[in-house]
């Protein structure tokens, strides 16, 4: 039959969070919830080559991995983790001997984390497979399902499912919210949300030295947990109308705030660490002098590394590509950026 031995491909995108998730509990469960961008042109393909056990069932997991064509040993112990992670629920996991093939879509090494849009990507082919032993699985469940099985492997990847606009944590006014997946935005977006642009700026390539799974503990017992997982909850708030009347300034504001009040509770943890670099400062002022001067809607966001992420609506496309080779290119590692833009989630 088929579910003895075939392949399946999908390929999942990266996603920015314009709400932070920083600080979680046991389990994956997220400290605060989070809102996010999916993303279109970063993305990971993966494809994996199943084929069933004769007789005996292994004791363990059995599976090889492959990273752009070469064999990966470096990834083994996060699969390895989530597949205990997964194997509740996923109950014939150890009935395969399993073949990964991943590539990114972005340079290796790029400082772009794969995590989020890897872990999409192999739930999503883990979820095929369990659709072609039970046929009858419902297509909204496979991708709920999906999402809940990504998050055991990031937290984040859980929001990498679907698009383009999805949030992940239970918040009392986002009705159908979850801790468990990430759910598409239920609210009225307005259309000068719906293909915003994402210029990645590489500013620093390199590996950063403190991994989201130690900055996430950090929160525990942080000085200002209480108040951070309160402001998410608001800024979530906060953004249902945003999002409605497309008040552009308003966004900036919450947006750019999460994003510094991230590196803060980084800043202000125990032990503290700092990922920003000089040139991810200088272009942040860059752009709040060039917003000024052009009244132009461009703003950043910052995930847990050095680079800046570059937001702006479609109709100010021109100018702000201008500015961005003018005056930000100089501050990338070999003049290095990804232009990317919202999207409408994984595909087969
Ligand atoms: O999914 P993780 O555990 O790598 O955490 C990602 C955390 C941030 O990227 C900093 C924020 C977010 O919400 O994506």
């Amino acid at each position: 039959s088929q579910s003895e031995r075939g392949k399946v491909t999908w390929k999942a995108p990266s996603n920015i969070a314009l709400v932070k998730y920083w600080g979680k509990k046991e389990n994956q469960i997220p400290a605060n919830p989070s809102l996010s961008f999916t993303l279109d042109t970063c993305s990971t393909k993966t494809t994996l080559s199943y084929i069933k056990h004769k007789g005996i069932e292994e004791a363990g997991f059995s599976f090889e991995l492959f990273f752009e064509g070469e064999p990966k040993d470096d990834f083994r112990p996060k699969i390895e983790l989530f597949f205990k992670r997964t194997e509740y629920y996923l109950p014939f996991l150890k009935d395969y001997h399993f073949k990964i093939e991943t590539s990114n879509s972005f340079p290796h090494s790029s400082g772009i984390a794969s995590s989020a849009s890897g872990m999409a990507a192999l739930s999503l082919c883990l979820m095929d497979l369990e659709k072609q032993l039970a046929p009858e699985m419902d297509t909204n469940f496979m991708y709920q399902k999906a999402s809940f099985l990504a998050r055991l492997g990031s937290g984040s990847a859980c929001r990498s499912i679907e698009g383009d606009l999805i949030q992940w944590g239970a918040h009392s006014e986002v009705q159908g919210s979850s801790d468990l997946y990430g759910i598409p935005y239920p609210f009225e977006v307005h259309e000068v949300f719906k293909n915003y642009h994402d210029t990645i700026l590489l500013v620093d390539k390199g590996k950063k030295q403190v991994s989201s799974t130690v900055g996430h503990n950090l929160m525990q017992g942080h000085p200002y947990a209480v108040q951070r997982f309160e402001q998410a909850h608001q800024n979530i708030s906060k953004l249902k109308p945003i999002f409605a009347d497309g008040s552009l300034e308003e966004f900036i504001n919450i947006v750019e705030s999460e994003a510094l009040t991230l590196h803060a509770m980084m800043m202000t943890s125990d032990p503290y660490f700092v990922l920003m670099k000089p040139n991810t400062l200088e272009i942040i002022n860059k752009i709040w002098e060039f917003r000024k001067k052009s009244k132009s809607h461009l703003c950043f966001t910052l995930d847990a590394g050095a680079n800046v992420h570059v937001l702006y609506p479609e109709f100010e496309k021109e100018i702000v590509h201008q500015f961005i080779k003018n005056e930000l290119i100089v501050f990338c590692e070999k003049e290095q950026y990804i232009c990317d833009r919202i999207g409408f989630g994984a595909k087969k």
